[in-house]
């Protein structure tokens, strides 16, 4: 018969044991196995766009383009997570400034990567062979492995924020990074020829639905404002959103990529929208207007040209309170979520 001391003692042996074997009993996980609802790190976060431009330009100033390991890019690192240098548990946002005449010198990766454009004429993203020219709204894609680099032929800076998936690439063991050989890939499309391609509902006749290569890498802003306003005419919106698009592949009508999906979302003036959560976290940018958004319990005020992380399982409305529109930009890991059968939705009563 075993007293209680030598059951501490025996249990106390077993356990250093098991250390030393790098064993480790269930029971000893507490509830971080059998959660009632997701444990998540990073918190909501306000980035304020005056500070991102300030600290961004005066790096234009201190920070030469050739030291800046390839690109001059400020990383938005939510403060619950900061190891993670990235601003939710899944995507990387950053912002990314160019000087006139500087190029980026021309690399590919595994992290998928979507780029923004804020402010600035002149700037252009070459991808696979193909200059994509970039005005503000304009979002442009590249895909994982796809050679890229980015130029500004204007006489003014450019800035335009940045969103990849490269934390979970990283989760996953499966970055890679490789220069150019050469420093520039050569331009071997015509340059936007994705877009004048494929933009729009209607599909070259003799062209067959593909995903790979991607066959669409730039979406105009004009089109982007106009089936906005399409939409917002129908007076069809979403109860969580308003009007609410989603950036797509047009062959396939599915996510830009695999792991990342890009928003962009009209709330009209004086809505509020209802709350609910889900398992996929969101990164937007406010491109135009003001307005709030109360992410558990609290308020987070936000403006043009600010950054908002949203965690997962964060519960979420939206409002705008003023006479103006405000726009949303945002990336979201939906996609990673949904392949995975890992995507939860469910509305929270206010
Ligand atoms: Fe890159
Ligand atoms: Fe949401």
């Amino acid at each position: 018969m075993l007293t209680e001391e030598t059951t501490a003692q025996a249990l106390d042996a077993l356990y250093a044991e098991m250390a030393r074997l790098r064993i480790q009993g269930l029971w000893q996980l507490g509830d971080e196995i059998q959660a009632t609802r997701p444990k998540v790190r990073a918190v909501p976060y306000v980035w304020r766009g005056e500070d991102v431009r300030r600290v961004l330009l005066r790096a234009g100033e201190l920070v030469k383009h050739s030291e800046a390991a390839e690109r001059r890019t400020v990383r938005l690192v939510n403060p619950g997570i900061p190891e993670s240098h990235s601003a939710t548990h899944t995507l990387a946002a950053a912002v990314q400034l160019l000087l006139p005449g500087e190029v980026a010198p021309t690399h590919r990766h595994t992290p998928a990567a979507v780029r923004f454009m804020l402010q600035g004429h002149g700037a252009y993203t070459t991808v696979a062979g193909e200059r994509c020219h970039m005005r503000p709204g304009d979002l442009v894609l590249t895909p994982r492995m796809a050679w890229h680099h980015h130029g500004n032929a204007g006489d003014e800076p450019v800035i335009w924020t940045d969103g990849l998936d490269f934390p979970l690439v990283i989760l996953l063991n499966a970055t890679f990074w490789e220069p150019y050989r050469d420093g520039l890939q050569p331009e071997t499309e015509p340059a936007d020829a994705s877009t004048l391609r494929y933009a729009g509902t209607l599909r070259p006749g003799w062209r067959r639905p593909y995903t790979s290569p991607r066959p669409m890498l730039i979406y105009r802003w004009e089109d982007t404002d106009a089936a906005l306003r399409n939409l917002a005419r129908l007076d069809e919106a979403s109860p969580y959103d308003d009007v609410l698009l989603e950036y797509t592949n047009p062959l396939t009508g599915g996510h830009v990529f695999p792991a990342l999906a890009c928003f962009i979302q009209l709330l009209r003036p004086g809505v509020h929208t209802r709350a609910h959560r889900h398992t996929s976290s969101a990164v937007y940018h406010v491109f135009r207007g003001a307005g709030y958004s109360i992410i558990d319990g609290q308020r987070y005020d936000w403006a043009e040209g600010d950054w908002l992380a949203l965690p997962a399982w964060a519960a979420h409305l939206h409002v705008n309170p003023g006479p103006e529109e405000a726009i949303l930009y945002s990336i979201s890991d939906l996609p990673a979520l949904e392949a995975l059968d890992l995507y939860r939705e469910e509305a929270v009563p206010q």
